[in-house]
């Protein structure tokens, strides 16, 4: 694997590769994160695996997806053992980029230019849920996505569906600004708790791990309410919150029902396939999870 952190470095590594002989057609895979990688992040990486020949991944703390007072400053960063990880989980080319490598001409200059591009802002969909709780998030996360997308140019790129809201906000913008990539959507990899690997689990001790543990709980029982008890969207909702009801150390912010394709809430008339979302904030930690949860016809 080659660590590279500049431009110019990225573009060498990936064509080196294209050079090779009978390598002109090589299909590239990227997985952007920001480090601090987990065995979700190295799921992303072995999926990438299976769509291209040369794997791209970008360890990046992007200054514009955090809010003032957020963790920007204390979010983990642990390089060298990242790079000792992907290396093993068959990774070709680390890319670990300066803030001046990603943003130029700076951080504001970036997020002006990003205002002038429809594309890359996250509208009404960017305010909801995640959105609502991190004013900004969603801009300053397509706008490293999308500059991303630019450096390494791949064929495919792969997202988890643990941040369900930031896939579908990258595949909207995707379908305009880069037609020909296909994004890969990949499952979400858990501890055996159930709690959905994130690299903020960092911070949780014992004591917020174990009540962390209970947010993929309450989606299960959602889940079950309706799959196997036909409960419709309303009362499975309850369900799930009424689960954590005993749990008063999880402050719930949202546990909602959404329609995957428009990211709206959905009704009692809903069926088919929705997103049971929850995020809830453990001690200082905000936790986000969600599951699919399917909604029968009502029986005649
Ligand atoms: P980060 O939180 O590091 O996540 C990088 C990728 O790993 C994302 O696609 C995320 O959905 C995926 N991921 C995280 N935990 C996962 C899990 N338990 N199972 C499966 N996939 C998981 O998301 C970001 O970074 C940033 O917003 C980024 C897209 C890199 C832009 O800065």
């Amino acid at each position: 694997m080659q660590t590279v952190s500049t431009a110019a470095e990225l573009t060498a590594a990936i064509d080196e590769e294209r050079d090779l002989p009978g390598c002109a057609g090589l299909k590239v895979a990227f997985v952007p994160t920001m480090g601090a990688l987990h065995d979700g992040h190295l799921s992303l990486v072995r999926q990438a695996r299976e769509y291209a020949d040369l794997v791209v991944v970008s360890i990046f703390v992007n200054p514009l997806q955090f809010g003032a007072g957020e963790d920007f400053d204390k979010y983990p960063r642990t390089l060298e053992a990242d790079a000792a990880v992907l290396e093993a989980a068959g990774a070709d080319v680390l890319f670990a980029p300066t803030v001046d490598v990603v943003y130029p001409d700076g951080v504001e200059a970036a997020n002006a230019a990003a205002a002038a591009r429809p594309a890359l802002q996250s509208g009404a969909v960017g305010k909801t849920f995640e959105g609502a709780a991190r004013p900004g998030h969603f801009d300053g996360m397509l706008t490293v996505v999308a500059r991303l997308f630019e450096l390494v140019n791949p064929d495919f790129a792969v997202f988890g569906a643990k941040d369900a809201q930031q896939l579908f906000l990258i595949k909207r913008m995707a379908a305009t600004e880069f037609p020909d990539l296909h994004i890969i959507e990949a499952p979400i990899v858990r501890e055996t708790s159930g709690l959905a690997m994130s690299s903020r689990n960092r911070y949780l001790d014992a004591a917020a791990l174990e009540v962390a543990g209970q947010l993929s709980k309450a989606l299960n029982v959602g889940k079950a309410a309706a799959e196997t008890l036909g409960a419709k969207p309303s009362l499975a909702v309850n369900a799930a919150r009424a689960r954590l009801e005993g749990v008063p150390e999880a402050k719930l912010d949202y546990l909602a029902l959404v329609d995957p394709s428009s990211f709206e809430l959905i009704d009692d008339s809903f069926t088919g396939r929705a997103l049971m979302l929850i995020a809830a904030v453990v001690g200082n930690t905000r936790l986000i999870d969600n599951l699919t949860i399917d909604f029968q016809e009502p029986f005649a």
